[in-house]
């Protein structure tokens, strides 16, 4: 079943707000997708998309109700559009939409699912070129991947980016393990990648984040996989905030950073992450866990939600329509960081593009 559904005039959702536990939350109104988006209710750049093009049709279909104000349901897409700030996904998939406005709301709904099945058809696409990807840089072998915060279904409306990545592997048997980065402060790693993880019978451990660029350091990781809620035109890359240290981290140790994003997550008109406008959420989801909280009462808390990756630590970004190596070698060899030319980050395999 998708995360995101069109049920009988209203939107069907996840609440990923209760995950690991199960319930679907019905929204009736524009308003009601301002206040999910902001909860989070709904999250993941590709499930933002989703959601902001649903919920311009699910705009047009309220005021058709009281006598159809086309200029009544862009007020609503601006404020959907501007719910979160740094995903592009959402800003980019109402404008899609926004043209057909003035041909009504079945019209509004149309160019609405076609955003979602669109979205649906790139994951598929892209995970499959992801996979051969990675097996054409760490080898036809069982691998140990690590993973930051979810860019599974769930951020997704099916399959996923970065875990579609994964799951493409586990069908023919090549992961051995993925390690996944739990996701302070909000833990979309073990509330949502894990239980994705486990649903698929996909074999995991979470980690606490700051483990990670030690783990990689170890020597024991193949490879770091993360998808990406902006990537902006010279291909820096803005993904959850703990992201740029496992970039780091895999630059050093000389292992492959692969991106796995729809080709709607890069913004032409963003130049360089620097532009990217990071949100900065409630101290509180820092401050208090499980509603306690583990600060004193003077204390503040600073919670940016993303951090950004420089294009020279990216070693590939996977779309739907192409792979994209920043700093590919004229000889064909693979780099990480500019600095850093490793006998592992050798590609050991070939990757034909055209046969995926
Ligand atoms: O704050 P979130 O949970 O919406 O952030 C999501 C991420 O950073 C994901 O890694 C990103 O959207 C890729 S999702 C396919």
């Amino acid at each position: 079943m998708r995360t995101i559904e069109w049920i009988d005039g209203h939107i069907d959702v996840v609440d990923q707000t209760a995950l690991p536990q199960q319930r679907r939350v019905a929204l009736h109104a524009a308003s009601d997708v301002v206040e999910a988006i902001r909860r989070m209710v709904v999250r993941g750049a590709p499930a933002l998309g989703a959601m902001g093009a649903l919920g311009v049709a699910l705009a047009a279909a309220r005021s058709a109700e009281l006598g159809y104000d086309p200029d009544a349901v862009r007020t609503d897409a601006r404020r959907i559009a501007e719910a979160r700030p740094t995903a592009a996904h959402l800003r980019w998939a109402v404008q899609q939409v926004l043209p057909v406005l003035p041909r009504g709301p079945e019209a509004v709904l149309a160019a609405a699912q076609a955003v979602v099945d669109a979205d649906v058809r790139a994951c598929a696409t892209l995970s499959r070129l992801g996979a051969a990807l990675l097996r054409s840089y760490v080898g036809d072998r069982p691998m140990v991947l690590h993973t930051h915060c979810n860019a599974g279904a769930m951020a997704c409306v099916e399959w996923g980016t970065a875990l579609g990545v994964v799951r493409a592997l586990h069908a023919d048997a090549l992961i051995k393990m993925v390690m996944v980065g739990e996701t302070r402060p909000l833990l979309q790693g073990s509330r949502i990648t894990a239980v994705e993880l486990a649903g698929l019978g996909v074999p995991h451990q979470v980690v606490v984040d700051s483990a990670g660029p030690s783990l990689i350091a170890s020597g024991e990781i193949d490879a770091v996989i993360v998808g990406a809620d902006r990537i902006a035109a010279n291909y820096d890359v803005v993904n959850k905030v703990g992201t740029y240290p496992l970039a780091l981290a895999a630059a050093r140790a000389g292992i492959p950073f692969v991106v796995a994003a729809p080709s709607a997550t890069i913004d032409l008109d963003t130049p360089t992450g620097a532009a990217v406008p990071i949100e900065y959420r409630d101290p509180d989801e820092v401050l208090l866990v499980g509603g306690w909280r583990m600060a004193p009462a003077e204390s503040g808390a600073l919670n940016p939600a993303f951090d950004v990756t420089p294009a020279d630590l990216v070693t590939a970004i996977v779309t739907e329509a192409r792979v994209i190596e920043p700093h590919a070698r004229p000889d064909g060899q693979v780099n990480v960081a500019h600095a850093v030319t490793v006998p592992a980050m050798r590609r050991s395999g070939s990757l034909d593009v055209r046969a995926i």
